[in-house]
């Protein structure tokens, strides 16, 4: 593929969603047992870049997600990244999502020589209790060897996922991962709370989630934990170094245009949003038959636009520029939510303050009316 028209998108995301088993919380579109469709799943995936390579500028970020990308195996993973490789903008940031279990010396070594900046390592946790409740594979330990072969292999960013409010999570074991993390070191951390989705097997029991307020306490504890490590809150379940911000979920918290390829993945262009049905062996058929995969496009009304930039906006620690994202529904909420210390305005911006953060939930209902 050839380098794409400097104004088109310049985010991508391909959806891999090969797992050798699906956790009891995840409702991702995932395939499991089917690592025989890994060839032609890769074929397809590369004829659907092919469709919207003229929609794609030079890219400045690829993010391979799942799934498990890595199972994919090293030479697949190459191949797709070779092709991509005439696309990316110089020092574009390439980022694979990985289960620790899956990540050895060999796999950390073909991700490094296939040009990937940035690995995100699903941890989730290191409490081995925890890790039961979430039914992961990965062993405590696991995520330790992985941090080590990323690093090793020279990749420059190394990314942990860390989950919170697990049913039967105590502070002491948040203090054991934010020990866990101090001793690791990573460049970036996302420790997102822990969602019951409908349908998953969680959901149907038998845990129970802990009470909102063991579930703030821990939230807080986590943000006080990796602020007094050095990381930076940029965004809600999000802390970096400085300058190891994530600059493809940026892209998404900024509302910017990104091209999701693959089986259920997602893309918004130019106020429009498509969805690709789940489904491998549909996604499969259509795209070997030279069609699109099966999905579904909606337009995207300014009415839309405006409440995701705000929602998506004030999840981050930068200011949000009001006339770029549109007018609250609510604007004189945003006096009186100042004089609470909940948020600041300055020169026609907003930013959360810090326990507006930690609110932010609450606080976007008396900005925004929702349905
Ligand atoms: C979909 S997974 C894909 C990467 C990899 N397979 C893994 O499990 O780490 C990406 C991240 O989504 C998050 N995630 C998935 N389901 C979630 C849920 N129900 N609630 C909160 N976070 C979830 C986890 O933190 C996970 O690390
Ligand atoms: S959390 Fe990750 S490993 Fe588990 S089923 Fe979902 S995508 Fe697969």
């Amino acid at each position: 593929m050839t380098t794409g028209d400097p104004t088109g998108v310049a985010h991508l995301y391909v959806h891999l969603p090969f797992c050798a088993a699906r956790c009891g919380y995840c409702a991702f579109v995932v395939e499991v047992g089917r690592d025989d469709a890994r060839d032609a799943y890769l074929d397809a995936v590369l004829a659907e870049l092919r469709r919207e390579r003229a929609r794609l500028g030079r890219l400045d970020t690829v993010y391979l997600g799942g799934g498990t990308p890595t199972l994919m195996g090293a030479e697949r993973l190459s191949r797709l990244l070779a092709s991509l490789g005439p696309m990316l903008a110089p020092g574009a940031e390439v980022t694979v999502e990985a289960n620790p279990e899956t990540i050895d010396d060999a796999m950390a070594g073909a991700l490094a020589a296939a040009g990937v900046t940035r690995v995100s390592l699903g941890a989730q946790s290191s409490r081995r209790h925890l890790l039961d409740v979430l039914d992961r594979r990965a062993q405590p330990g696991d995520a330790e060897r992985a941090v080590r072969a990323v690093r090793d292999a020279g990749i420059p960013r190394v990314s942990v996922d860390l989950m919170l409010a697990v049913p039967g999570q105590s502070r002491d074991d948040l203090a054991a991962d934010l020990a866990w993390v101090r001793g690791q070191d990573p460049d970036h951390v996302s420790w997102y709370e822990l969602e019951f989705k409908e349908g998953s097997a969680i959901a149907r029991g038998p845990h129970a989630p802990p009470d909102d307020d063991l579930a703030a306490d821990l939230y807080e504890q986590a943000v006080d934990g990796l602020e007094s490590a050095g990381y930076r809150w940029y965004e809600l379940a999000n802390f970096a170094r400085p300058g190891a911000e994530c600059r493809h979920s940026l892209a998404y918290w900024r509302a910017r245009d990104y091209l999701g390829v693959g089986v259920g993945a997602v893309s918004t262009i130019g106020g429009e949003r498509r969805r690709n049905a789940p489904g491998l062996d549909r996604y499969i058929s259509a795209l070997a038959g030279g069609g699109d995969p099966p999905r579904t496009r909606e337009g995207v009304d300014a009415d839309t636009r405006r409440r995701e930039r705000w929602m998506l906006g004030t999840r981050l620690a930068e200011p949000l520029d009001v006339a770029w994202a549109g007018a609250p529904d609510n604007p004189d909420a945003l006096a009186e939510l100042e004089a609470r210390g909940l948020l600041d305005r300055r020169d026609g911006t907003v930013v959360l303050t810090r326990r507006g953060r930690l609110l932010q939930n609450a606080v976007m209902q008396e900005i925004m009316d929702f349905a």
